[in-house]
């Protein structure tokens, strides 16, 4: 059967991959990145995977930081993608296509940590993952997860009122955040733009869930909650006035007991 999330990858793995740009657009330096850096600390020698790896910007930069790492992707071409760029940077990771609502292909306690970097949010399979991550954590393992911040779902329920743009940082200035509907859990789906502005060639599905449902998801495998952040953006740019009143990403660590 066509899996109709691997085919929306599928046909955007090129677009998807250049507007990541090898190391992440703007919103992953700025917010996303340090805040994950500091929840997983020193990864030195220590098993991770990539769960939903796309082009494998964070399995590279893990890999530089000594961890040995698995990246895992639902689209094949992603995951070709991955391979040709960190040939490129020689360093040793193992990359497979598949999905993280199924890891069979790996056993029980393999993993010290389990990232997964904005994928949960496009997978409607939240509490099988969740099942998956907590199967594959060695005792005393960490998972670290982040999404679109669920009140405040931009490719969800909520959008922002927007005003003129702002010439000084080429983007709209915003008036006032505006959501309704938040309970309501369900499919959207949104084009992404490439750096030019282009339409990506396929929508891509957001799964909106409240807060809740995902903190519930995580507990109900014996995870532990030990941290939640609402990074925001690093240094005071302009550019990020938007995300600096409202916070755009939630990340979220928890903890396998020993
Ligand atoms: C927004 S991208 C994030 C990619 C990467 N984590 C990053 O931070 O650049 C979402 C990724 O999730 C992948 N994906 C979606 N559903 C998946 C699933 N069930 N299993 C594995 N990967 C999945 C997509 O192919 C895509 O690469």
């Amino acid at each position: 059967m066509v899996d109709p999330i691997r085919e929306q990858w599928e046909a955007n793995s090129q677009a998807f991959a250049e507007l990541i740009g090898g190391e992440g657009t703007p919103h992953h330096r700025s917010i996303l990145n340090p805040c994950i850096e500091g929840l997983l600390g020193d990864v030195q020698g220590k098993k991770l995977l990539d769960a939903g790896c796309g082009e494998g910007y964070l399995s590279r930069f893990y890999a530089t930081k000594g961890a040995y790492v698995t990246g895992v992707d639902i689209s094949p071409k992603l995951i070709e993608t991955c391979r040709s760029l960190h040939d490129q940077e020689n360093l040793e990771i193992d990359f497979s296509p598949g999905s993280i609502c199924d890891l069979s292909e790996f056993s029980d306690c393999s993993f010290d940590v389990v990232l997964c970097n904005l994928v949960l949010l496009n997978t409607p399979c939240l509490d099988e993952a969740m099942k998956e991550f907590h199967r594959v954590l060695s005792p005393g393992g960490m998972l670290v997860f982040s999404i679109v911040h669920p009140a405040y779902d931009f490719y969800g329920p909520g959008s922002w009122e927007m005003g003129e743009k702002d010439p000084t940082t080429n983007r709209r200035k915003g008036l006032f955040f505006k959501v309704d509907h938040y309970f309501d859990e369900k499919e959207y789906q949104k084009y992404w733009k490439t750096r030019d502005g282009e339409k990506f060639p396929h929508p891509i599905s957001f799964f909106h869930r409240t807060l809740a449902t995902y903190l519930n998801s995580v507990g109900n495998t014996g995870l532990v909650v030990t941290r939640i952040e609402e990074p925001k953006p690093s240094g005071d740019d302009d550019f990020f006035d938007r995300e600096n009143r409202i916070p755009f990403f939630l990340v979220v660590k928890a903890e396998k007991a020993l």
